[in-house]
This record gives C-alpha cells, structure tokens and sequence, in this order.
C-alpha cells in the first residue's frame, strides 16, 4: 500500500568514475533544488580507512554510523585505494545497501553520488546522471587538488592510481561502475564546473516538470 509519505519522493542518482565531478555537481543540484545529499563513496572511505586500522571491512559496513563519515583522513589517496579495494567485496556492499537505500527514501528529495547508485541502490532513481570525464582530465584535476592540500604526490602517480581505481572499479563482479541504460551522460571534459552544473540542473528541472 503506498501512502501520502512518498509522495514528496524524489531521487537523483548520480554516478561516475573518480574526480569526474560529481561530488561537486551533486553538492550544487543537492542545495539549488533543497534535497539532502549523501555522498556515498564516503561509506566506503570509511570502511576502508576502518580497514587500514586492522577492522574487518564487512564488520565496518555492519557497524557503519553517520559519524563515520566524519574520520579525518578519508580523502587521502591511501584511503581511497583501500575503499575501491573494499567496495570489491560483495558483503561490504550488501552491508552498505540498507543505509544508501533509507536515505533515498527520505522525502522532500534526495541526492546520491557514487558507482552503482542508478543501477543498485536506486534503479527507479526519477533522474539518472552519468558524469564523465577523460582518464588524463580526471587526474589533472585530482593532482591540483591533492597539490593544493599540501599533499607532495606527482601528475603520473595521480594518472595510474586513477587508472587503476577505474580498472578495479569497473571489472569487479558486484555492481561495478556503469552507467545506468536510461542515464544522461555528462562528459565534463571540456566543460568548467558551472557548465557542468547547469546542464545537471537542466536535466533535474525536465524531470521534475515531467513528473508533474
Ligand atoms: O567516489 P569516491 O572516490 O569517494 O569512492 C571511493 C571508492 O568507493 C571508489 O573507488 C569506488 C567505491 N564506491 C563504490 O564502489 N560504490 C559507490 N556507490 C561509491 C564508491
């Protein structure tokens, strides 16, 4: 039976490989339309920075709270090895199934970005965004923001690990990274991060106005 609480339901799933910028696009559609907006490749930060700590990841993923999400290295690149080597395990990713799919069924609208969000966690998303970028685009914009953090890593170190991040990511056997059937790509190759955001909201406010 549904109820009157669902109706406000309104899910934007959007996915992508490493530093295509959809944490940025999905932080800016999250505040322009009002929705709450959870990054998910922070679970699996958390379960891989827990990991690096001598935790059983699958035991991490069971345990997962939202002050997790908080831990202060989880952007660094040795967590973010450990969290695509993680997210390989099927019962890491059954763990984290529940806490991605009750924050989508919030009501008054949700933003979801990771892998597997369009095809896994909410594949009756009503938008599905594909973001994209090339390989050498995506490490030129990760090494300015490391390099900017202080963090001394060089562009060819930058290039491989994101090479192999999409490798891992992209063959493993559960939910690996691909772009939703009924997604819209958005390569943001040659696009600044306000084209990118405005073509996003384009495709949200069609959407929304379908749905009408
Ligand atoms: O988006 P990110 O770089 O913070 O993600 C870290 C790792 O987590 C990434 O290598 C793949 C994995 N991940 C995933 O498998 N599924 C998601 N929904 C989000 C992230």
């Amino acid at each position: 039976m549904s109820g009157p609480a669902t109706e406000t339901r309104f899910v934007v799933a959007i996915d992508g490989p490493a530093a295509a910028g959809k944490g940025t696009i999905a932080k800016a559609v999250a505040k322009h339309f009002g929705f709450a907006y959870l990054d998910t490749g922070l679970l699996y930060r958390a379960v891989g920075a827990r990991a690096l700590l001598g935790e059983n990841p699958v035991e991490a993923a069971r345990n997962m709270e939202t002050g997790f999400l908080n831990a202060p290295n989880l952007r660094s690149a040795e967590v973010a090895n450990k969290a695509s080597e993680v997210a390989a395990l099927p019962d890491v990713r059954s763990a984290l199934f529940d806490f991605q799919r009750h924050f989508a069924q919030r009501s008054g609208g949700a933003v979801l970005d990771g892998r597997d969000i369009g095809t896994a966690i909410c594949p009756d998303a009503e938008v599905k965004l594909f973001i994209t970028a090339t390989p050498q685009t995506r490490a030129k914009r990760r090494f300015e923001e490391l390099k900017q953090s202080g963090t001394k890593i060089d562009y060819q170190t930058v290039l491989k690990d994101v090479k192999a991040r999409d490798a891992r990511d992209m063959s493993r056997k559960d939910a690996p990274l691909v772009a939703a059937e009924d997604a819209r790509v958005i390569d943001t190759t040659a696009l600044d991060i306000g084209q990118s955001i405005e073509k996003a909201i384009a495709f949200i406010r069609a959407a929304q106005n379908a749905n009408l």
